[in-house]
């Protein structure tokens, strides 16, 4: 079996689904050649524990702060030499559980910055990696071995399912997925003629600091549905809305 892809870089991947990406592709047998993990403090503790490979290079970006994801962008060109970048997961983000009577104008701004800005301009800063991996490929299809944008996204942005507003309200959290996933939309249309697939995927429930205890899979098990349909990804499911299992969700 082929690798995923030749070059992977994953935002927020010092805990949760982000650090679980990183450990999964690092141990592949069809490791990618370039693994950037990239996080606010890349000296943390749990990317630590990552046995340092070859192919995994730890790099800050804090996803909302633009001159550290243009410092990123120049590591990044530097160490792929002259190559592409295959994959882009914007997987970093921010809960917010503020109802009806508890939200403000600050949670929601936060929630924006992080979840729906901060991962629009790492696809913008690093679209001309991008487009160069997707112009150097053997192939004229879509695909993670070619040039892939995933915006880690979640069900409960669905406006079309909207499920359980009365028990989790969550405004800013829904509203800044909600955005996230037109950007989403927006840029697989306006990127695809370019050769980039954009999608947006939800996780499932899972066991992190965000998803708590109470959630019903593990981070492992999350982790292997998502590398699974991201191998599976093509022009088809360009500016789809998937979940872990590869199921389509409605925006
Ligand atoms: N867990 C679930 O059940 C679930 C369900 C649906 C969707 N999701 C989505 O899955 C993604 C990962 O969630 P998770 O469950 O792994 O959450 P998590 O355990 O809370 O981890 C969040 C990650 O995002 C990083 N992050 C936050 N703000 C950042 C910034 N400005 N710059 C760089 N990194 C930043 C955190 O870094 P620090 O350590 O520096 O804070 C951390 O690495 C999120 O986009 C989330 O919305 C999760």
């Amino acid at each position: 079996m082929a690798a995923l892809a030749r070059s992977v870089l994953v935002t927020g991947s010092n805990r949760g689904i982000g650090l679980e990406l990183v450990r999964q592709l690092a141990a592949s047998p069809q490791a990618p050649q370039h693994i950037f993990a990239t996080c606010r403090d890349p000296d943390g503790q749990e990317l630590c524990l990552l046995s340092p490979t070859i192919n995994l290079l730890k790099i800050t970006i804090n996803t909302v702060d633009l001159p550290s994801i243009r410092r990123a962008v120049q590591v990044v060109e530097s160490c792929l030499e002259g190559q592409g970048l295959n994959l882009l997961v914007n997987n970093a983000g921010i809960g917010s559980h503020a109802t009806l009577q508890s939200v403000d104008s600050q949670e929601m701004l936060a929630a924006f910055a992080t979840n729906v800005v901060g991962p629009l301009q790492v696809a913008k800063e690093f679209l001309p990696l991008l487009e160069k991996a997707a112009k150097g490929a053997q192939t004229t299809r879509l695909s993670c071995s070619r040039a892939v944008i995933v915006n880690v996204s979640s069900k409960v942005g669905s406006i079309g399912l909207c499920l359980g507003v009365l028990e989790a309200p969550m405004y800013p959290y829904r509203a800044s997925k909600a955005a996230q996933n037109m950007v989403t939309r927006c840029l697989a249309a306006e990127l695809r003629d370019k050769g980039i697939l954009c999608t947006a995927i939800h996780p499932g429930w899972v066991k992190t600091d965000m998803g708590t205890e109470q959630a019903p899979m593990t981070v492992e098990r999350s982790v292997q549905g998502i590398l699974a349909v991201l191998g599976s990804l093509s022009q088809e499911t360009s500016g789809a809305f998937l979940d872990w299992e590869g199921n389509s969700l409605p925006w």
